[in-house]
């Protein structure tokens, strides 16, 4: 486990541009550094440094006036990039007046920050996420704040055999399906993705209750990860109706947004968003209802594996068959914080 060590450069997700309408702030801890989101009155999103210059205060406890946000104290005020414009009762603004600032874009729904060095943000790097925009597909999102390290809850779903015990009442199915099928890994260049099929399969409840399945389904689940966010394409078509071949046409499809922020060692913000495709009878809450109820019991699992393991760190874990996909996905975190360390050892 990493612990607390985290990848500095690549955009993580800070949000959902939905928490925050013009004037509004909030705090946040990633990588364990206290920042500051808020959005001027002209609509404009900033992340700043939570920590006032002065004397420390969190501006995050302080208001958003126009295009600043002022500090609760003693009313310094800040612009979007860090520096002081305002002191008042005094004429000069003193350079050293500034606290950091970190770029923020907001793309398809997400707001997305980059937290390492600011000479490498480069925006046509941001994930993105056409689904968001798609009007082929409805979609609800969340932040759910889990006591848990960032790396147990890439583990959960990069591996879904847990789905059948865990899930039992929602998106599981029954074991005996779940054991019979493979998990094939494929490591790409800056990802990992994972494809288990489930062909002629009995369809879990959830998936009956949205799309009237009758009869034995053809069922997939196709993850993909990229640092740090992880996309789960799920769902089936009729039993022999060629879902595997592309024809997905009529079929019903689940499609799991996971953005994975570390907060602390042992805390993340899990930002996630479930759409679904737009069936003739529409979109049921039960779809939405049962995708955070599934989730929550992910989170519990969480918060109970991270009380074990701070209970004991050292103690060894061992792998399993279906652990293939997250352990493809530690090699490649592995290595990109080995490469950017080396990056960091060159900075005299
Ligand atoms: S601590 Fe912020 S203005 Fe004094
Ligand atoms: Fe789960």
């Amino acid at each position: 486990m990493a612990g607390g060590k985290y990848l500095e450069n690549l955009w993580y997700v800070a949000g959902w541009s939905s928490d925050l309408d013009p004037g509004d702030r909030v705090g946040r801890t990633f990588l364990e550094r206290p920042v500051v989101l808020w959005r001027a009155h002209d609509g404009t999103a900033y992340a700043l440094e939570d920590r006032c210059a002065h004397r420390a205060m969190p501006l995050s406890a302080g208001v958003v006036d126009q295009g600043a946000i002022r500090c609760p104290y003693h009313g310094l005020e800040f612009g979007g990039d860090g520096k002081c414009i305002r002191i008042p009762a005094q004429d000069r603004v003193p350079d050293t007046a500034r606290v950091r600032a970190y770029p923020l874009v907001e793309k398809q729904g997400l707001m997305w920050i980059w937290m390492g060095d600011p000479g490498r943000a480069d925006k046509a790097l941001v994930p993105d996420y056409p689904i968001h925009e798609n009007p082929a597909y409805a979609w609800r999102s969340a932040h759910f704040p889990v006591k848990g390290n960032w790396q147990l809850l890439i583990d959960n779903l990069m591996d879904l055999s847990h789905l059948p015990y865990i899930h039992a009442n929602t998106i599981g199915g029954n074991p005996e399906l779940h054991f019979k099928t493979k998990t094939r890994s494929e490591k790409l260049t800056n990802g990992v993705r994972v494809v288990r099929h489930m062909p002629d399969s009995v369809p879990p409840p959830t998936y009956v209750d949205a799309a009237g399945f009758k009869g034995k389904i053809d069922r997939w689940q196709e993850i993909h990860f990229e640092p740090i966010n992880i996309r789960i394409h799920t769902g089936a078509c009729d039993a022999g109706s060629g879902a595997y071949d592309g024809n997905r046409e009529g079929g019903f499809s689940m499609l799991g947004f996971h953005g994975i922020t570390p907060e602390t060692a042992t805390t993340t913000h899990y930002f996630w968003s479930m759409a679904t495709n737009i069936l003739d009878n529409g979109v049921p809450d039960e779809v939405f209802e049962q995708t955070a109820r599934t989730f929550r019991e992910d989170q519990e699992v969480l918060e109970l594996q991270q009380f074990r393991l701070t209970q004991n760190p050292a103690a060894p874990m061992i792998d399993i068959a279906s652990d293939v996909g997250g352990r493809h996905t530690r090699q490649l975190i592995a290595r990109l914080l080995r490469e950017e360390e080396e990056v960091a050892a060159l900075v005299p």
